[in-house]
C-alpha cells in the first residue's frame, strides 16, 4: 500500500483492451517522450482494437521464457504495466525491465512499488541476477523511481533507441540479486514509503 492505494501486478488479460486505450489515448502528452516509437499512429496503435495483438505477442513472449509481462493495478482498477523483457539465462540470468503509469494516479509511489514487487518476484521466483532499466537523462521521475530504489548508475547508451521519432541517449541502471539481500520491498517498508495492507 503507497499513497495512491493498493498496488498490485498481475499478468494482463485479454479484457483490458478497453481500460488501456482509454488510458493510452488519454495519455498520449504524457507517454510518448519516453516510449520506444512504434508503427502507425498513436491512436490506431493504441486503439482498443489493437489490444488483442500486442496481449497475444506478450503472451508469446511469456511463453517462450523471454518475457514477464504484468499489469499494475490500484485498488484493482488498470493503472499500467510493467515489463520484463529480453530474459537471457545461463551464465547471464539477465533481463530489462520497463514501465508506465497513468497520469491520474502518478506520484503517488505506484511505479516505485510496482518496480519492487517485480524486482523481488525476478530475483526469488523467477531466478534472475541482474535487472537493467535504460532512462532518458530528461526524465526526471523515472531516474527518481530507480534513485529511491538503489538502482546503480552505469553508463551512458549514447542513441541507443528509438523513442517520439529519433535516436535517444539512455541512461544505464542496474541492480543485482547481492544488493537487495532482504528484497526491495521490505526496503521501501522500513523507509516508510510503503506498508502491508
Ligand atoms: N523531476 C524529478 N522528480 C519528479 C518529477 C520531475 N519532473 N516529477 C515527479 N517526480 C518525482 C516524484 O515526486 C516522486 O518522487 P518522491 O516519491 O520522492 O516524491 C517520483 O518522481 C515518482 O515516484 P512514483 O510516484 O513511484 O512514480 P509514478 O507512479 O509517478 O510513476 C513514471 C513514474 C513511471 C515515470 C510515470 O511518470 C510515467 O509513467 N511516465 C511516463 C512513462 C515513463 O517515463 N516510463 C518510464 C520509462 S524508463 C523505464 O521504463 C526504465
Amino acid at each position: 500500500m503507497v499513497g495512491a492505494g493498493l498496488v498490485e501486478l498481475r499478468p494482463p488479460q485479454l479484457f483490458d483492451g478497453s481500460a488501456w486505450s482509454r488510458i493510452r489515448l488519454r495519455d498520449r502528452a504524457h507517454l510518448e517522450n519516453w516510449e520506444p516509437t512504434g508503427p502507425g499512429r498513436w491512436d490506431e496503435r493504441n486503439a482498443s482494437m489493437s489490444w488483442p495483438s500486442q496481449w497475444w505477442a506478450l503472451r508469446s513472449l511469456a511463453r517462450h521464457g523471454q518475457s514477464l509481462p504484468f499489469v499494475i493495478t490500484v485498488n484493482g482498477e488498470f493503472a499500467g504495466q510493467i515489463t520484463v523483457g529480453n530474459i537471457v539465462r545461463g551464465a547471464l540470468c539477465s533481463a530489462w525491465i520497463g514501465y508506465w503509469v497513468a497520469s491520474h494516479v502518478v506520484r503517488g509511489g505506484v511505479a516505485t512499488a510496482a518496480v519492487a514487487l517485480l524486482v523481488d518476484h525476478c530475483f526469488t521466483g523467477a531466478g534472475l541476477h541482474r535487472l537493467e532499466a535504460t532512462v532518458r537523462p530528461e526524465n526526471g521521475p523515472s531516474l527518481r523511481v530507480l534513485g529511491k530504489l538503489g538502482f546503480h548508475q552505469e553508463g551512458l547508451f549514447r542513441r541507443y533507441l528509438d523513442v517520439a521519432g529519433d535516436w535517444r541517449d539512455h541512461l544505464c541502471f542496474a541492480l543485482t540479486v547481492e544488493d537487495v539481500p532482504t528484497g526491495l520491498v521490505n526496503r521501501l517498508i522500513g523507509q516508510g514509503r510503503a506498508r502491508i495492507p
